[in-house]
């Protein structure tokens, strides 16, 4: 009794426990099979709050995303770089850089972020149209060749391979240069396969398997990370200023490192978003149109497009659609100091030094509450009379964080401007040019929810599509 009424009346009280029966390892398989799954299951059990240990780690889910504004001002208590520096080196194969070794290095690599952003953008951006048109012209443009495919000048190919081969190879080109003769490296498809098999591993490095018990993963690190030996990068041009300015210790891993970041979830938010379209005609009817309504009001040509940044249009909204449905990333925090954490009225949760505050906004996302339907696609769901939607609201309040695809706080992703831009244009270059199709007769891509809070989710399986020129389809 007493200890019902202590639990009552206390503000500071622990969130329950969910341990599993396997010690250490607790509930880490479960977990890995499909975490949206499992924590709605104790969402539903435990409500908003409770803690989960996952391989050796007591992680603390915030399920609540009107709790949110509270983890998230909290930068200082509630550190993600504790965590992503335990992880990131183990993962990639460099030192840590957050250590007395490197004075000074956290520093220099947050002002390299800026790099990526504001008016850094711009050149960037620009650098990242010519090469997508360069990949784009060189493998998928010749008139002929189209002509000569036969089935009236439609070609077949695997979506998500067509935007992985694109993205990858227009994404490197642009942050890394291209090679001291020629306009494309001659290795990029090798590279790509082996990022490819690096990356099935992905999940499984970050659970801290060993990666000598991952058969060949550690030589395909190896292969990636020596495509980075300063001898050969030396001979590139136009890289990027974010990749120059960069002195890091053990510079060729951070690179592999950075290649990652830079496509591991821009592939397939980019397929996301495309088969999004091509699977709703009239979401791909209203983004065509604008493409045109675009270029022929501005008059503007294919290069100039890169500077066109309105937020409140059907094209910015269809990929905030996609990256909403297929998004999975958690937000991790270490707790720097014991404190008591405020969550609601009345409501604290007791955080210890060491603890992992987890938010999971794929919850939030796919909550009926804040989008109707959440499991349908709908391209104009950011758009509101023609201005940009930023009103969602649980339990009738409305919310600060709606749609979190890319973090949150001092930490949220350096990138994300770059990413939205590249999978913006590359729509636009794709609908400029192409008819697009699915080929008849196949189920409906489902995400592969194995990877579930490691970021954009990939498909379970690969779909057939068809693609020709379109008639009117510009060059220049
Ligand atoms: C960090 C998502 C594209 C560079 C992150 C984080 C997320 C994320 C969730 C962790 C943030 C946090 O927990 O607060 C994405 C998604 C992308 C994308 C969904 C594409 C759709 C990119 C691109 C680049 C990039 C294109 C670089 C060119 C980085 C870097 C970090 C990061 C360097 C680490 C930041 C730090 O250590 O403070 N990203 N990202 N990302 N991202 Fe991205």
């Amino acid at each position: 009794i007493y200890l019902s009424i202590y639990l009552c009346i206390s503000p500071v009280q622990p969130p329950p426990l969910i341990k599993g029966w396997i010690p250490y390892i607790g509930k880490a398989l479960e977990f890995g099979k499909d975490a949206h799954k499992f924590l709605e299951e104790y969402k539903k059990k435990h409500g908003d709050i409770f803690t989960v240990l996952i391989a050796g780690k007591y992680m603390t889910f915030i399920m609540n995303p009107l709790m949110y504004p509270n983890i998230i001002k909290r930068g200082k208590q509630l550190d993600f770089h504790e965590f992503s520096n335990q992880v990131a080196p183990r993962t990639f194969g460099y030192p840590p850089v957050f250590s007395s070794k490197f004075p000074g290095m956290p520093d220099q690599i947050k002002r390299s972020f800026h790099l990526l952003q504001g008016d850094n953008l711009t050149p960037l951006s620009k650098s990242m149209m010519g090469n997508l048109l360069l990949v784009f012209k060189q493998d998928h443009l010749d008139k002929r060749q189209m002509e000569d495919s036969g089935e009236g000048g439609w070609r077949t190919d695997s979506m998500c391979e067509f935007c992985s081969k694109v993205m990858f190879e227009a994404t490197f080109l642009t942050l890394y240069g291209k090679p001291a003769s020629k306009r494309r490296h001659s290795s990029m498809e090798t590279l790509r396969e082996d990022f490819i098999e690096f990356d099935k591993k992905f999940p499984l490095l970050i659970a801290r398997i060993p990666i000598w018990l991952l058969g060949r993963t550690k030589a395909i690190r190896e292969k990636l990370i020596n495509y980075f030996l300063p001898q050969r990068v030396s001979c590139w041009s136009n890289t990027s200023q974010f990749i120059t300015r960069r002195v890091d210790p053990s510079s060729c891993a951070h690179h592999f490192a950075i290649l990652w970041a830079s496509v591991g979830n821009t592939i397939p938010a980019t397929f996301w978003a495309m088969y999004h379209l091509v699977s709703h005609p009239e979401a791909l009817e209203a983004v065509r149109q604008e493409i045109h309504k675009v270029l022929n009001v501005h008059v503007f040509t294919l290069k100039q497009l890169f500077t066109w940044r309105q937020t409140h249009t059907p094209v910015e909204s269809a990929v905030n659609e996609s990256l909403r449905h297929s998004s999975s990333s958690m937000n991790i925090r270490v707790a720097q100091e014991d404190f008591s954490l405020p969550l609601e009225a009345e409501q604290s949760v007791a955080v210890r030094k060491g603890d992992i505050i987890t938010l999971y906004p794929r919850s939030m996302h796919m909550d009926p509450e804040i989008y109707d339907q959440p499991e349908m696609y709908r391209y104009d769901r950011f758009v509101q009379d023609g201005r940009q939607k930023t009103d969602f609201y649980k339990d009738g309040q409305r919310l600060k964080y709606y749609c979190m695809p890319f973090g949150s706080g001092a930490t949220m992703c350096p990138g994300r401007y770059f990413a939205i831009n590249e999978i913006k244009q590359f729509l636009f270059l794709l609908l400029l040019h192409f008819d697009l199709q699915l080929v008849e007769g196949q189920p409906k891509v489902t995400l592969d929810t194995s990877r579930a809070g490691l970021g954009i989710l990939l498909p379970a399986k690969d779909v057939r599509f068809r693609y020709r020129l379109h008639s009117c389809c510009p060059t220049e």
